[in-house]
């Protein structure tokens, strides 16, 4: 009986110290960002900073992939921390995690979809360089799945800072 008991914390023991030196992110621990959260983390405006300072739209960039005339995008707190006092992304700007850039795109003054940028290394549908890739109608049906990891969409957006491209579209 003691001998089991002994057994019993030695084995404890290892596998409590293989748990914390294990570098391996543990699947408890690994996200899975769809969509549907993005959609929920940036619908609302609220505690969004503005491209520029201002909710107006822009007319789209000649070579911006977005088909709507009209967009306008805002950045959470967390990325809005690397604008400058003019609301442009800072020259050199590599977003931290939770970072979330939001695309309105609009058609005769009618939203018609929301893009989503979300920064989170390690996510599931995170691509090679952390940035999870999403859009979504006005009511968050998908119309491009954050599982398709960006594929289409990173091409184009290779040339920005950190893969984003308002700086050089809307200088
Ligand atoms: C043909 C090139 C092209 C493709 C393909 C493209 N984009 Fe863009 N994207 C742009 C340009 C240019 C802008 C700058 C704003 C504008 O004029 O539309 C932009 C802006 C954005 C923004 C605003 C943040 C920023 O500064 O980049 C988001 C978010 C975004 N795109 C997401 C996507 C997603 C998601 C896809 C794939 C479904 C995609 N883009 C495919 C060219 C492209």
């Amino acid at each position: 009986m003691r001998h089991a008991v002994m057994l019993l914390f030695i084995v404890g023991v290892f596998v409590g110290c293989k748990k914390e030196d294990s570098p391996v992110t543990p699947a408890s621990v690994q996200t899975t960002t769809t969509e549907a959260t993005l959609y929920m983390l940036g619908k609302s405006s609220a505690g969004f900073t503005f491209y520029k300072n201002s909710p107006d739209t822009l007319s789209k960039g000649g070579n911006s992939g977005h088909p709507d005339a009209f967009l306008r995008t805002r950045y959470n707190s967390t990325s809005a921390k690397y604008l400058d006092a003019n609301g442009k992304v800072k020259a050199g700007t590599v977003f931290p995690d939770s970072s979330l850039i939001v695309k309105e795109l609009f058609t005769n003054n009618l939203l018609t979809t929301y893009v989503f940028l979300f920064k989170k290394k390690g996510d599931t549908n995170a691509d090679a360089n952390g940035w999870v890739w999403a859009e979504t109608s006005p009511s968050g049906t998908a119309t491009y799945p954050a599982s398709n990891k960006g594929a289409g969409c990173t091409g184009c957006h290779g040339t920005g800072i950190d893969y984003t491209r308002m700086n050089d579209a809307h200088p």
